[in-house]
This record gives C-alpha cells, sequence and structure tokens, in this order.
C-alpha cells in the first residue's frame, strides 16, 4: 500500500483546513512545511503541497524547489489556495509563475480560499496594498477586482471555502499510476 504526505502553508487558515479534509479523505499524514518536514517527504510515495496565494507566489512552494530532483518516482501535486475565482486563465496564470524548470510536470490543482480582513496583519495588509496599485504586478485584473470588492462589505470578511474544490485532487491522488 502506498503512503502519503500533505504539507501545507497557510496565513489565515483556509488552506490549513483544506489540507485536513484531505489528510482525512486519503488517509495521509498531515504536516506543516518546514525545513524539517520537507527532509521526511522521502519516505513516503504520495504528496501533496498545499499552499496559499500571496502576491501570486503559492506560499511555501519556494521552500520545496531543492528537493524536487529527488521526486521522480513519486506522485506529487500542488493545491494553491487563492481569492481569485476558479477558472483556467487563473490557474495557468499561476502554473506558468511558480512551477518552473524541475517543478513544471508537477499538476497544480486549486482551491478557493477566503479573505478575512480581521486575520491578515498589519505587514501583508501594506504588502497587498502596494501591489494592487504597483504597476509591476503581473496578476490577473479579476483577481484585483475580487480583492477590491472585499473593502467594501461592512465585515472585511469573504470566505468561498468549499470542499467540493477537492476533488479533482482526490480523484487523482486515488488514481492508480
Ligand atoms: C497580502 C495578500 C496577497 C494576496 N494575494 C493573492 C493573489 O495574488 N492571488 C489570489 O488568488 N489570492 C491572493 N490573496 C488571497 C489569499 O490567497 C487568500 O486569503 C487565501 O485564503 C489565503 O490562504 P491561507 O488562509 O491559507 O493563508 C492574497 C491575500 C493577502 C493577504
Amino acid at each position: 500500500m502506498s503512503t502519503g504526505i500533505i504539507l501545507y502553508k497557510s496565513k489565515t487558515g483556509t488552506t490549513k483546513k483544506y489540507a485536513q479534509l484531505l489528510a482525512d479523505e486519503l488517509d495521509y499524514t498531515l504536516v506543516e512545511t518546514s525545513e524539517n518536514s520537507l527532509q521526511n517527504i522521502l519516505d513516503y510515495d504520495h504528496i501533496i503541497l498545499c499552499g496559499g496565494v500571496y502576491n501570486s507566489e503559492i506560499y511555501g512552494l519556494m521552500m520545496f524547489e531543492r528537493y524536487s530532483r529527488l521526486l521522480s518516482n513519486k506522485k506529487v501535486a500542488v493545491l494553491a489556495v487563492g481569492a481569485s475565482s476558479n477558472n483556467e486563465m487563473i490557474i495557468t496564470y499561476l502554473k506558468e509563475h511558480n512551477l518552473t524548470r524541475e517543478l513544471s510536470p508537477i499538476p497544480l490543482f486549486y482551491a478557493r480560499g477566503a479573505w478575512i480582513e480581521q486575520m491578515i496583519n498589519t505587514k501583508d495588509k501594506l504588502r497587498s496594498l502596494f501591489y494592487r496599485q504597483s504597476p509591476y504586478r503581473e496578476d490577473p485584473i479579476e483577481l484585483n477586482t475580487q480583492l477590491n470588492q472585499t473593502e467594501t462589505t461592512p465585515t472585511n470578511r469573504f470566505n468561498w471555502f468549499n470542499p467540493e474544490y477537492l476533488q479533482p485532487l482526490i480523484s487523482y491522488m486515488k488514481e492508480t499510476a
């Protein structure tokens, strides 16, 4: 029987919630991404990396890059959790932006997360403002529309969390190679 591990990196908790659901459904070990956890991944046949999207970067993925050469005989997938809607343009953009070089053969799955103003730290709020105004940002316009909408809600809280987003990834991991 194959063994699996889910590594997640989350700032406001939504990716952690998706990672927990995946771990329950697939019966995989669940660990927060860190240098120590990455050193153990070679013990597993199936690996899922889950990370929140911050300014188009999948949180935690950079740390993983240096292990990527060792994964050729493993089944690996990435789950990105962002505020943008779930469409082909966003997924292609995130893949091209994050899964480069050795990581490019890894399939990317996407789940919509949440925008919970109260849980975002001041540094990230400032970064987000700068990023949205920056003429150098590459992010699709659609994301900026989504994020700007959140500023007009009375609670500054948007939650698109939905376990249904995980179905394609669960089916992929259950497929026999
Ligand atoms: C500073 C900042 C930048 C963000 N940048 C993006 C982005 O580029 N694309 C996106 O889809 N979502 C973006 N988001 C939304 C987060 O991806 C979303 O809140 C997600 O649920 C975060 O996952 P986490 O709760 O696991 O940290 C951003 C949020 C913050 C606070």
